[in-house]
């Protein structure tokens, strides 16, 4: 099965005979859920329209490095920071040389020196040129970087010739792009996670509640999922979709969290806190809608609702239990605080006040803070930044 589903990738089209299958490619990427963006290189045009792939990826495609439209002029870091996943498909000899060498003379090599999304080419040429030594060699160069190829496949060649050089068919390249984001290291691992806000009710019709939209939470979960994690994800009111696999319980208090929470507990191997827990709730649920009286000033008794984070920790002594922390000021320092008081194995710290980033942003940038080190993980897609929390917890499994 491939799954897709809000994948980001950047799809870079180089001059191949292959690349009229790009446009087949592309419609099954979007099918299954991604955003596509495209790069094409000059010579690419000549294979396939740039306004076919137009309208099946819905998105203007890209050519220049010099781009006016772009924020800043900067088109190649923006599409770097952008993309989950670049793929290069057909992927020429020269191309392949090119990347080699780090060159960035054209949009798609920037883009790819600019980026650390995750690079796979899907290599098309002669069979001679890509049996030729040196264009193995650069292969080789490539992938002690950590390149992924997919194929090239064996058969009849458009020039007549027949062997290996091939792109490989368009579902096989969308499957190993979608087997890229799954693994199996979290494999036999059951991990609970809380995410979004919690919604402490006043009255019928009123509440406390913040903006937490649940995304970094929800990424996690898909993440650990795709790892091959069993995951519980107990979830506040937030308007997105928990992935297919993963177990949703929905919630809308952090007393009704705890319940669940308490439910879930046994046997769970690492508990992740991602949820924006309300601090207080109202102290007496009022079960009638409140009436608008004449005095100018009502005043609300709050009381401490319980910390569910310290909660796991108390009572999940040898397994592992991860907190996050939002603040808009004095940010390490005060998760360093929180991971001493809350006994923890690792604290994920963000500044809230940076709007690009943190409550409802698709991006994040955060901290990742132990006992025994401190890692920044810069801006990028929070199905990115789940990932990379995902690999620095795999170190603390015994
Ligand atoms: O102490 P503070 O609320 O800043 O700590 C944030 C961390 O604690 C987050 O991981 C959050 O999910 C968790 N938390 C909790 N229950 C609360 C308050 C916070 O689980 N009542």
């Amino acid at each position: 099965m491939i799954r897709l589903s809000n994948k980001k990738i950047l799809l870079c089209i180089t001059g191949g005979i292959a690349a009229y299958k790009t446009p087949e490619l592309t419609r099954i990427f979007k099918k299954n859920g991604a955003d596509v963006r495209i790069i094409m290189t000059e010579s690419s045009k000549e294979f396939v329209a740039p306004l076919s792939l137009q309208a099946v990826s819905g998105n203007q495609i890209h050519y220049s490095l010099i781009d006016e439209e772009a924020e800043l002029g900067m088109g190649h870091i923006e599409l770097a920071k952008w993309a989950d996943v670049i793929l290069i498909a057909p992927c020429t000899a020269e191309s392949i040389s090119r990347l080699s060498q780090g060159r960035a003379n054209d949009l798609m090599s920037a883009v790819i020196l600019a980026s650390d999304a995750d690079l796979f080419i899907a290599p098309a040429m002669n069979v001679k040129m890509w049996g030729d030594k040196v264009t193995q060699k650069n292969v080789k160069t490539l992938k002690i970087k950590n390149v992924n190829f997919i194929g090239p496949d064996s058969g009849d060649q458009a020039c007549g010739d027949v062997g290996e050089g091939r792109m490989s068919e368009p579902q096989d390249i969308a499957f190993a792009i979608a087997k890229s984001f799954s693994s199996s290291y979290l494999n036999g691992m059951r991990i609970l996670i809380t995410a979004g806000p919690t919604k402490e009710a006043i009255d019928p019709v009123r509440y406390l509640t913040n903006n937490s939209s649940g995304k970094m939470g929800y990424a996690l979960a898909e993440s650990a999922f795709l790892a091959g994690a069993q995951v519980d994800l107990v979830s506040g009111p937030v308007s997105i979709n928990a992935y297919e696999g993963v177990n949703l319980h929905k919630i809308n208090s952090a007393d009704e969290m705890l319940e669940k929470i308490k439910t879930l507990i046994n046997g769970i191997d690492i508990f992740i806190g991602c949820a924006a827990v309300a601090d207080f709730k109202p102290t007496n649920y009022i079960d009638s809608k409140i009436k608008k009286t004449d005095e100018n000033n009502m005043s609300i008794n709050l009381t401490k609702n319980p910390d569910i984070l310290k909660y796991a920790s108390e009572n999940m002594k040898d397994k592992i239990v991860i907190g996050f922390s939002a603040e808009t000021d004095n940010i390490i320092e005060n998760a360093r605080l929180k991971l001493s008081k809350k006994d923890l194995d690792m604290i994920i710290c963000n500044d809230v006040s940076d709007s690009s980033i943190g409550f409802d942003s698709d991006n994040n940038e955060v901290h990742i803070i132990t006992k025994d080190y401190e890692k920044k993980l810069h801006k990028k897609s929070k199905i990115r930044i789940a990932k990379e929390i995902l690999k620095n917890i795999e170190p603390l499994i015994n």
